[in-house]
Order: C-alpha cells, then structure tokens, then sequence
C-alpha cells in the first residue's frame, strides 16, 4: 500500500490512481474482517472522531459513526439546533470548540459548498493536527460516497480482488439530477479516476452540456491532475441509447430541496423518460447492476420493484460497504498524520 499524503479529504479531484488502490484495499480487508464477537478493532483506540452535521443524514452520519466505534475510537455528535449555533457562534468557533476538546477528525456536512475546506484552511493556520472529512458540502463533493460507490462497482466487477483495474474500461450510466448532485461530482473524479468512461443521463435542465468537460482541468487549487489517464465522460439525452452500451447505472434522487426553480413539472413524464424500471433494463437486453446513493424517491427516479430487486440492485450493498470504506478513509487520515498535503 502506497503512502497516504491527505491530511484532511475534501474531495476527490486530489485523489491519485494510487489514493483508490489504498482506500479499496484497506476497505476489502476491514469488509472481511469478523467483527462480529469481538466488535472493535484496537486501531484507533484513544483517537476522538467528531461528527459535525449542519444538514441532514441517515447514511453517511451513522455509518461514519460505526465505522469509528468498530475502530475503538471515541466518537461525539453534534446537532446545530441544540447548540451554540444558535446564539450566533460561528462555524469556525464551533469547530475550534471541538478541536480543543480532543478532536483528532472533524467529519463535516454543510449545505454550503467548500465550509469543510474553509474550515480545514482555519484549522491548519492554527497548527492543529485535527483532520477534515467532507460529509457532503452543497453541490460540490461527498467524497466518501464516491469511495463507496467506486468500491461497491470494483467489487461486482471483480469480488476476488476489488481495486481500481476492476473499473478500467468500464461504462458507467449516472442518470437524474446531475446538476444538484454532490455524489455524482465525487463519482465523476473516482469512476474516470480508476478508467472508467462514464454517459452523463437527464434533460438539459438537470444536466448542462458543460458536464462533459468536468474533469478536463483539476479544480482551483490543485496545479496537475494526479490521474495520467482519465476515462471519457459523454452525455446522452435518452436513456434507453445510453444503457444499450453500460456496464452499470447510478441513478440520482431529484434534489428538490436544492432547486431554486421548478425544473421538472411533471413526475410521471419525468419517470416515463428517465425512471429506471426492470421493464426498461429489459429492454437494453443485460442484466446490469443499479446503483442508487439514496435515499430514493420511489416511483420517480426508480421503481419500487427495482429499487427492492436485490439481485439487480446494489443500494443495500452501497450502504454495507459504507462501513468498511468509512473505516478505511478515518484509519488511513488518522495513521497518516504528519504529512499535509490536502
Ligand atoms: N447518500 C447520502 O449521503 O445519504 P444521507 O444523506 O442519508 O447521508
């Protein structure tokens, strides 16, 4: 295993070839690992892992959660209604508050894009150690559900040694809300990242054009992509042409809370276009895998019957594997201390 160089993980348009190799392997061993019985694994064993929310979550907070317990760490939640907050302290007192309470990781959810950079800038000017995990921020990123995504494909593709090779080559559908979507972002870093080409799915008001340029220059703040060969991205209006050529689909809740306007008017015209059905993978004549993020609007993005099609859908092994892959990201940035770059 290469030697791991983010001290905080913000999101994954840093990521080397490399970076994926480690958080899949690391997240293999610890999917593998009896924890059953015994429970916890000793490694971080004295480490205190903050959870700081500052908007929703089922999976991504409970599984960071587990995923730090089944590491012996000790682990404390915040909740902004219940706090200080809401006397106006602000965010970077908050995270201060924590750092000065023990706090070795700080794992952040904002509904504004780049808070968990910003607030790892602060941390850093202040010389803590504390590391950042981005639990999702706006529009921007939610790298940890990239990993996952990434090693729940690599391992349909290729159980017996799931790493970046598995994706190579490969043809990943994402269809729904693309512009809404923090995972989709991460997943278009990790997926052409590892190889892969990905087809870009949805009507022009949830997918600009310009998509297809997303990963052809890093973002500001990092000088070279750290990925030599990039897999393709291209965009498909129509759903049935894009799955006749895919190894596997990713589709997307649309993100409603985040629509500044009434993009899509009428659901069920929606679902008839781009609703995944088994009806609609029939057609496409294979038998591919589906994956969803969740949580899922049923009946909108994809039908009840798929979405419980266990044979055919991986959301209940995305969840699962949420947990190995989180306990991977906290043991790699807690045992790689020392060495800053983001
Ligand atoms: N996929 C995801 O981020 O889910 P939560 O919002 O429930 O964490």
């Amino acid at each position: 295993m290469s030697k791991w160089k983010h001290k905080h993980i913000l999101d994954l348009a840093s990521f080397s070839l490399e970076d994926y190799s480690s958080v899949m392997e690391l997240s293999h061993r610890f999917r593998n690992q009896p924890l059953k019985g015994v429970r916890k694994l000793p490694a971080l064993q004295g480490r205190l892992v903050s959870t700081l929310f500052f908007e929703p979550s089922t999976r991504t907070r409970s599984s960071f959660e587990l995923a730090a317990k089944n590491l012996s760490a000790d682990v404390q939640s915040f909740t902004p209604s219940t706090s200080s907050i809401s006397k106006g302290e602000s965010l970077i007192d908050t995270a201060l508050t924590y750092v000065a309470m023990g706090a070795d990781i700080l794992i952040v959810r904002h509904n504004c894009a780049n808070v968990p950079e910003q607030l790892a800038n602060e941390l850093d000017k202040t010389k803590t150690n504390t590391s950042i995990l981005n639990a999702g921020d706006g529009l921007h990123s939610h790298p940890s559900q990239g990993l996952l995504d990434l090693y729940t494909l690599a391992n349909h593709f290729k159980p017996e040694q799931p790493l970046p090779i598995a994706l190579s080559g490969k043809r990943i559908v994402i269809v729904g809300d693309i512009l809404h979507s923090r995972v989709a972002r991460s997943n278009l870093w990790a997926l052409t990242g590892c190889g892969a080409d990905v087809i870009l799915c949805g009507p022009s008001s949830l997918l600009p054009s310009c998509f297809s340029e997303f990963v052809s220059s890093p973002p500001p703040g990092i000088s070279n992509d750290p990925v030599v060969n990039r897999g393709q991205i291209s965009i498909k209006r129509d759903l049935d042409e894009a799955l006749c050529d895919a190894d596997a689909v990713m589709t997307l809740r649309l993100q409603k809370e985040r629509m500044h306007e009434n993009l899509i008017t009428d659901l069920r015209r929606y679902h008839y276009e781009y609703g995944l059905t088994h009806e609609r993978l029939k057609s496409c004549g294979k038998k591919i895998p589906v994956l969803h993020p969740g949580p899922a609007n049923r009946g909108v993005e994809i039908s009840s019957s798929l979405l419980e099609d266990r044979s055919i859908c991986l959301i209940e092994e995305q969840v699962k594997n949420g947990i190995s892959v989180r306990m991977a990201i906290l043991y790699l940035v807690a045992t790689g201390k020392g060495l800053t770059s983001k």
